[in-house]
Parts: C-alpha cells; structure tokens; sequence
C-alpha cells in the first residue's frame, strides 16, 4: 500500500475509532478496596421495581433521594402508559408500594413529589453519629461493585457502636439494616487471605454464622436489585443514552460510508 492509499484510510478511520475508545473508558472506577463484580443491568425493568421497593422499605427511612420525584421514577421503571397502566393505576401502585414519606402536613407525600425525608442531619449525627448521606449520586461517586459488596459487607463486630463493620467501609457508622433477610456474618480467620482462586482480589472472607429469612443467592438478588436501582438514580438519563449512543453510532459508521465514497472521488485521479 503507498502512503497516500494510507493516508486516505487514516481519517475515515481515526474518528469512529477515537469515538469508540472514549465510550468504552466512561464506565468503572476502581476505588481500592476489593469488591465484588455487580452484574446490574439498568434496563431490567423487574429488578429496578423490585430495588425500588426494598429501598423505600428498607433504606428511605434514613437516605433520602432528593433529586428524584416518585412518578419520574415509576414512569422510567416501566410503570407508564406504553406498558398499559393507566396514571391512576400507577398512583395507587406508587401510593400503595412505594410512597411511606409524609408532607408537611402529615399526609402520604404526593406522586409528583421529590424524594425527601423527614430525617435531620442534626437528629441523624446524634443516633449515628455520623451524617447520613443522602444517596442520589452514590452510583457514580462509589460505582456498581462497591454498593453491591457494601450491602453483602457487614460483619459482627462488638467493638463497634452498631455492632457491626464492614469489608469495604472501615469502621461504618449504619447499622446493617438487612441483617433479618440476609442473617449475620463474621469474618472467616481460616480463610486464605491470598487466595485470588474466587476472582475477588484477596477480599476479606465471611461466613454466615446465623442465617437469616432469605437464602444466600436470594439475598444476593435483593442486594443487586438495590444496587441497580441506586445505579438508574445516580443517572436516570443512562436509560435513553444508551439507546441513544447506538444511533450516534450508527450515523458514524453511515458517515464512515460517505467520508470514504468521497475520498475516494478526490483521490481518484492522483497515483
Ligand atoms: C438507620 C439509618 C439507616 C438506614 C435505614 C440505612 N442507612 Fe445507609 N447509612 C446510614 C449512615 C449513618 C451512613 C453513614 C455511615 C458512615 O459515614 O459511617 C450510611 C451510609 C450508607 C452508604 C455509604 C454512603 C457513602 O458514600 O459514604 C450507602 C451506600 C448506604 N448507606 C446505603 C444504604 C442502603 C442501600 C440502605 C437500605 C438497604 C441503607 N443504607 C439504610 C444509615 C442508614
């Protein structure tokens, strides 16, 4: 090949390609500390309601969502005319399943409503003292993999206040708030630290002492559901981008086409 038959397919090339390689390096950020991998997957529609459902049982109560309103949140899951439920349906739905913050007032919160609690930080810092975060950003600021082994992280610890710590939260200040679905561990001395043979980097091991209301692969279930739905809230619009991203694409590899049909023509006559 000459070097203007190269030079030709440089450019043409050189842009889907850079495009591609800055797409691909957007997602994961390594945070140190060993971690479970999260196989989350934000369009699953069941697994974000059922995420949803724990987080207002489970979670609300202390971590409020502040940057998201209940219908947005229930329209992005699914819950929409498109699937067949109509706004009243899923009102009662939200109302019934998901809505158990109150207004000023002291009535159920509305389904327009913004996802805030009653929770004060000063009341907060005293039971724990610590703040209580609220968890809108948490997906991007400690990623996928982290939450997911956070939820799976808690141990026996009676040194600590809460009586519990965890593997990737040193010395955590929050209860952990799923122990009756999920029982309680202790972290496994005999374990081999070293060990890479579970693909986890060495992670602290833990053993189930005292097992709880669910079996172990119907916890993991739950945490990745909660881990998923704090994946979509960290960045609702992920759910249209991507469709999105594989337009741009698609019109770049159209373009592709065109750039390359019109090279050649200039090219066409020079050898
Ligand atoms: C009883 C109150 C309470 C409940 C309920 C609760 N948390 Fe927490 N959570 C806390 C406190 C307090 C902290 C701060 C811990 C610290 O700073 O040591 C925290 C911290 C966190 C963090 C780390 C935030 C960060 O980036 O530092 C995550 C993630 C989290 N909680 C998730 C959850 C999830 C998911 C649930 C529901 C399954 C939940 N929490 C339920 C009190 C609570």
């Amino acid at each position: 090949m000459s070097t203007n038959r190269i030079r030709k397919w440089i450019f043409p090339l050189l842009v889907p390609g850079i495009v591609i390689l800055a797409l691909s390096q957007v997602s994961g950020v390594g945070h140190g500390v060993a971690t479970q991998k999260a196989n989350i997957d934000v369009h699953d529609t069941a697994s974000l309601q059922n995420g949803a459902k724990y987080y207002m049982n489970y979670c609300m109560g202390c971590h409020s969502l502040k940057f998201s309103r209940y219908n947005r949140m229930a329209e992005d899951m699914g819950l929409n005319e498109a699937s067949g439920f109509s706004a009243d349906e899923v009102a009662a739905l939200l109302k019934e399943n998901m809505i158990f913050t109150k207004d000023e007032d002291g009535k159920q919160d509305k389904v327009g409503a913004l996802m805030k609690n009653a929770y004060s930080t000063k009341a907060a810092t005293e039971a724990f003292g610590t703040s209580v975060p609220d968890l809108s950003l948490v997906g991007r600021s400690r990623g996928t993999d982290w939450i997911y082994s956070y939820l799976k992280g808690f141990y026996n610890d009676p040194s600590r206040p809460m009586g519990v710590n965890n593997t990737v939260f040193k010395d955590v200040g929050m209860p952990n708030v799923l122990w009756e679905l999920q029982g309680t561990q202790e972290l496994d001395h005999s374990a081999d630290k070293g060990d890479d043979s579970h693909g986890d980097h060495g992670a602290p091991k833990l053993k189930l002492t005292k097992p709880g209301k669910m079996s172990e692969a119907e916890f993991d279930k739950v945490a990745l559901d909660i881990t998923n739905f704090l994946t979509y809230v960290g960045e609702p619009a992920q759910l249209s981008r991507y469709t999105i991203g594989i337009m741009v694409l698609l019109f770049l590899l159209v373009l592709w086409g065109f750039a390359y049909l019109l090279s050649r023509e200039y090219w066409k006559d020079i050898h």
